[in-house]
C-alpha cells in the first residue's frame, strides 16, 4: 500500500463518499504499516508495532443534530486507563436530503478541540470521515472532561437534513520525546459551566480573558481560530465602505477585503493572523465542492502566535488580558484608510494559550520590552463606471497591505537567561472588478507571510486566490443562475518545532536507535505543503429545485525539507506524498495517491 499509485474510478454509489484532500494522519495502523527508514535510505522492513502503552478506540459521542441551534450535545469524557501520548478524533457524518452547510465546533469545557463544517447532503445521502491527530492537546485528554459538540442545524420543510454524527478516540504511544504542553488555556467566553458553547452572541468581532498566569512559565505559545460566517462569510470579496452603495439598493458588503485577526496583550499587539479564506461546501457554487471539499473545510487551521516574549510581564503575578479583535479597513473614499474598529456580522473567534512550565516554584522574569515595534502600511483604490445616462454599472478596486511586527524581551528562567524574539513580515493584495451592475465579480488575492520564533519555529506562507462569478436573476420567473470559476493554492512551510502536526508523523519515525533511546534524531527540518484547487461550476435554481454540475481538480503535495548541516546552502525539498483527485458532476473520476520516496526504493 505504501508502495504503490493507486488509481480508482468511483463507481456511483447510492451514498456519495465526501472528503477533504489532506496529509497523512499518524494513527496505529500507519505505524504498523511503516517500513523503517535508516539514514542511508535502506529500508530495514517493516517495523514491529510498539507495544508499549495501549492501543484503545472509544467512541465519545453518537448524537443526530436536527433543530440545534443553542442546543450542542454535552456529554462526560473519560480518559481510558492506560498509558498514551498520542490521540487521534474520527469524526464520521452521515447526512440525507437537503441542508446548508453548517459551522461545528467540539470543546473539552471552554476549549475548543476542532472546528469543522459540515457536506451538503443529496437526496440520496452522504457520508464522511475526517481522522485528526489531536496529540498536541494531550494535557486536556489525559483529563476528564466535559464534551460539548455544538452543530447547529435546521430542519423544516424545505431544509430537511439532520447531520448524525460519531465522534471516536484513539489513543496510542509512539516513541515520542516531543515536549506536550502543560497546560492548555481558554481565551474565549466561559460558558461551559452552563452547557452552551463559548462562542459569544454579543461582539463577535471580539474575545477576550482576563487571567492569571501561572508564574514559572517557559514557553508560551497562542492559537487562534477564526472562521467569518454570514456578512463576513466571502470577506475576501467585499469592497471599500464607501463604495458599498455602488449598485443602488442592493448594499455591497465593506470594511474591504483585507481581514486581520490580532492578538492583545494588554492591549498591546502581540501577534497577527492573515486568515486563509476557507470556503465552505455551499460556498460561491456547491457543484464546485462535491465529493472533493474545499481546502481545510474539514479541519478548519489554526495558526501559532509566540508569546515567549510577553513572560517578564505575564509571569508577574498579576492578572493580564488577552484579546483577540478582527479588523478591516475603514476607507475615507479617497485612497485612505485606517484599519478599522470592528467589521460585519460575523467572525466566530477563539484562541488557546500553550504553556510549558519551568520547574516548580521558579519564577520567569526578564526584561520586557527589549523592541516593539509594528508598521502597517494600507494603499487603495476604486473607480466606478457608469453608463451612458450616469447609472453606476462598473467598480474596480484594490487594497494593498504590508504589515511588520517585531517583538522581543529578555526571558529569565531556571535554565538561564534567554533573548525572545517573535517577528512576522506579511503582504496582501486584492484587486477586484464587478460589472454588469454587480452581477459579475472577479477577485484576485494574495496573502503572504512569514513568521520567525526564537523558540525554533518558523512558517512562511501563500494563499493565492481567483474568483470569478456570474450571477443572472430573473424575479419575475423566480430562477437563479451562478457560473464561478476558482483557482486558488495554500502553501505552507514550517522549519522547527511546531504545536500543530505538519504531516511529516507518518515519515519520520525513529529509527531503530533512536527507539532504543539514542535520542530524538529526527530526518527532516521541515515540511512543506502545497495544494491547489481549480475547477468550473454553475448553479442553477428554479422555485424549490436546483443543480449545480461542475468540474473540481486538486493536487496536494507534501515535502520534507532537509537543510545543509550547517544551515548553510540549499535545503532539499523530498516530496513524500502526492494526490491528485478530479470530480466531475458530483463523481470523483480521479483519484492517484503516491508515496514517492517509498515508491523510488521499492522500485
Ligand atoms: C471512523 O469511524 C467510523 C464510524 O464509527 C468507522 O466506520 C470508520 O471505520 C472509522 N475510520 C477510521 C479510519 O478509524
Ligand atoms: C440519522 O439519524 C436519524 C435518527 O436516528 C435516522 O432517522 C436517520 O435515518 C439517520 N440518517 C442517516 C442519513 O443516517
Ligand atoms: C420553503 O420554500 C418555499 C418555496 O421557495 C417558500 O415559499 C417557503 O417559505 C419555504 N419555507 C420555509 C420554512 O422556509
Ligand atoms: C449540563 O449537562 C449535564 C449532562 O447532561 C447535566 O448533568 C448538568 O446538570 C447540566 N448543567 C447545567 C448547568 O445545566
Ligand atoms: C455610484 O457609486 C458611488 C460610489 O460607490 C456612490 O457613492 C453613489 O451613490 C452611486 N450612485 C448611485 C446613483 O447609486
Ligand atoms: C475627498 O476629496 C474631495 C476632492 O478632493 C474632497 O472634496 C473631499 O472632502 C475629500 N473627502 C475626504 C473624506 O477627505
Ligand atoms: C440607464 O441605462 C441602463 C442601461 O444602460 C438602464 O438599465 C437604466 O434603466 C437607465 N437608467 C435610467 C435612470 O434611465
Ligand atoms: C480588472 O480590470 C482591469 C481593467 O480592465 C484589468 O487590468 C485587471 O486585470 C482586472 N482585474 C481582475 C482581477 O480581473
Ligand atoms: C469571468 O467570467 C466571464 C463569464 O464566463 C468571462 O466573460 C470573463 O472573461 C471572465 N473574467 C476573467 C477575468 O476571467
Ligand atoms: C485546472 O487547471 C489545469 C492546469 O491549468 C487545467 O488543465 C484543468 O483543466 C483545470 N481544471 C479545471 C476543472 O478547471
Ligand atoms: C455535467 O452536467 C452538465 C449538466 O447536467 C452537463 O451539461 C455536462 O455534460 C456534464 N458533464 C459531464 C462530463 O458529464
Ligand atoms: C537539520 O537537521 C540535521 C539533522 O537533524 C541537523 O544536523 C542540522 O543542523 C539541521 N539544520 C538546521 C538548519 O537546523
Amino acid at each position: 500500500m505504501w508502495s504503490s499509485t493507486q488509481s480508482a474510478v468511483a463507481v456511483v454509489a447510492s451514498v456519495l463518499r465526501v472528503f477533504q484532500v489532506h496529509a497523512p494522519v499518524l494513527t496505529p495502523d500507519a505505524v504498523a504499516q511503516r517500513t523503517l527508514l535508516q539514514d542511508d535510505g535502506a529500508s530495514a522492513g517493516p517495523l514491529v508495532p510498539h507495544t508499549r502503552g495501549c492501543v484503545v478506540t472509544e467512541t465519545l459521542m453518537i448524537h443526530s443534530f436536527g433543530n440545534s441551534y443553542g442546543h450542542p450535545y454535552v456529554g462526560p469524557y473519560t480518559p481510558p486507563q492506560c498509558d498514551f501520548n498520542r490521540v487521534t478524533l474520527n469524526l464520521t457524518v452521515t447526512a440525507a436530503g437537503k441542508q446548508f452547510d453548517r459551522l461545528a465546533i467540539a470543546y473539552f469545557g471552554d476549549i475548543e478541540i476542532w472546528r469543522t463544517s459540515t457536506a451538503e447532503p443529496t437526496p440520496n445521502g452522504i457520508v464522511w470521515t475526517y481522522v485528526k491527530d489531536v496529540s498536541y492537546l494531550l494535557s486536556l485528554f489525559t483529563c476528564p472532561q466535559t464534551l460539548i459538540f455544538d452543530l447547529g442545524n435546521l430542519i423544516n420543510e424545505n431544509y430537511t437534513s439532520p447531520f448524525n454524527v460519531t465522534l471516536q478516540a484513539t489513543f496510542f504511544t509512539t516513541d515520542d520525546t516531543e515536549k506536550r504542553a502543560d497546560l492548555i488555556i481558554p481565551v474565549a467566553a466561559e460558558r461551559s459551566t452552563s452547557n452552551k458553547s463559548s462562542i459569544r452572541d454579543d461582539r463577535r468581532d471580539r474575545v477576550s480573558s482576563t487571567l492569571i498566569l501561572p508564574r514559572n512559565i517557559e514557553r508560551a505559545v497562542v492559537t487562534v481560530a477564526a472562521t467569518g460566517q454570514m456578512a463576513e462569510e466571502f470577506w475576501y470579496s467585499n469592497v471599500l465602505s464607501s463604495n458599498v452603495d455602488t449598485f443602488g439598493t442592493d448594499s455591497l458588503l465593506g470594511y474591504s477585503p483585507f481581514r486581520e485577526i490580532q492578538l492583545l496583550i494588554d492591549g498591546n499587539l502581540a501577534g497577527v493572523v492573515w486568515p486563509f479564506p476557507v470556503i465552505f461546501t455551499g460556498g460561491i457554487v456547491r457543484g464546485l465542492w462535491r465529493p472533493i471539499v474545499g481546502i481545510d473545510t474539514f479541519d478548519i487551521r489554526e495558526d501559532e502566535i509566540d508569546i515567549t516574549p510577553w513572560l517578564p510581564l505575564l509571569c508577574d503575578g498579576e492578572s493580564h488580558s488577552l484579546e483577540l479583535r478582527v479588523v478591516g479597513i475603514d476607507d475615507d473614499g479617497n485612497g485612505s484608510g485606517l484599519l478599522s474598529d470592528s467589521v460585519g456580522s460575523y467572525w466566530v473567534l477563539a484562541g488557546k494559550i500553550f504553556v510549558w512550565l519551568d520547574s516548580v516554584g521558579s519564577i520567569t522574569t526578564g526584561s520586557w520590552p527589549l523592541s516593539d515595534a509594528s508598521v502597517c502600511t494600507i494603499s487603495m483604490s476604486s473607480t466606478v463606471g457608469t453608463t451612458s445616462n450616469g447609472t453606476n454599472s462598473t467598480l474596480s478596486y484594490d487594497v494593498n497591505v504590508d504589515r511588520q511586527l517585531y517583538i522581543s524581551s529578555e526571558v529569565q528562567t531556571s535554565q538561564g537567561t534567554k533573548v525572545a524574539v517573535w517577528q512576522q513580515y506579511l503582504t496582501y493584495s486584492n484587486e477586484g472588478n464587478i460589472s454588469d451592475f454587480g452581477d459579475v465579480q472577479v477577485t484576485r488575492q494574495n496573502t503572504f507571510g512569514r513568521a520567525i520564533s526564537s523558540e525554533g519555529y518558523s512558517r512562511t506562507f501563500s494563499y493565492p486566490l481567483f474568483v470569478n462569478s456570474t450571477l443572472v436573476q430573473d424575479k419575475s420567473a423566480d430562477t437563479l443562475s451562478i457560473a464561478a470559476d476558482l483557482r486558488r493554492a495554500q502553501a505552507i512551510e514550517i522549519n522547527g518545532r511546531s504545536l500543530f502536526p505538519t504531516g511529516l508523523e507518518s515519515f519520520e519515525w525513529p529509527s531503530t536507535e533512536d527507539a532504543r533511546g539514542l535520542g530524538d534524531r529526527s530526518r527532516f527540518n521541515g515540511s512543506r505543503l502545497t495544494t491547489s484547487q481549480n475547477g468550473s461550476a454553475a448553479y442553477f435554481s428554479h422555485g424549490n429545485t436546483s443543480i449545480s454540475p461542475g468540474t473540481t481538480q486538486q493536487d496536494f503535495s507534501l515535502y520534507g525539507i532537509q537543510s545543509s548541516a550547517l544551515g548553510s546552502g540549499p535545503a532539499s525539498l523530498i516530496e513524500l506524498y502526492h494526490r491528485r483527485v478530479l470530480a466531475v458532476n458530483d463523481t470523483l473520476v480521479r483519484d492517484e495517491v503516491s508515496f514517492p520516496t517509498q515508491d523510488e526504493k521499492v522500485v
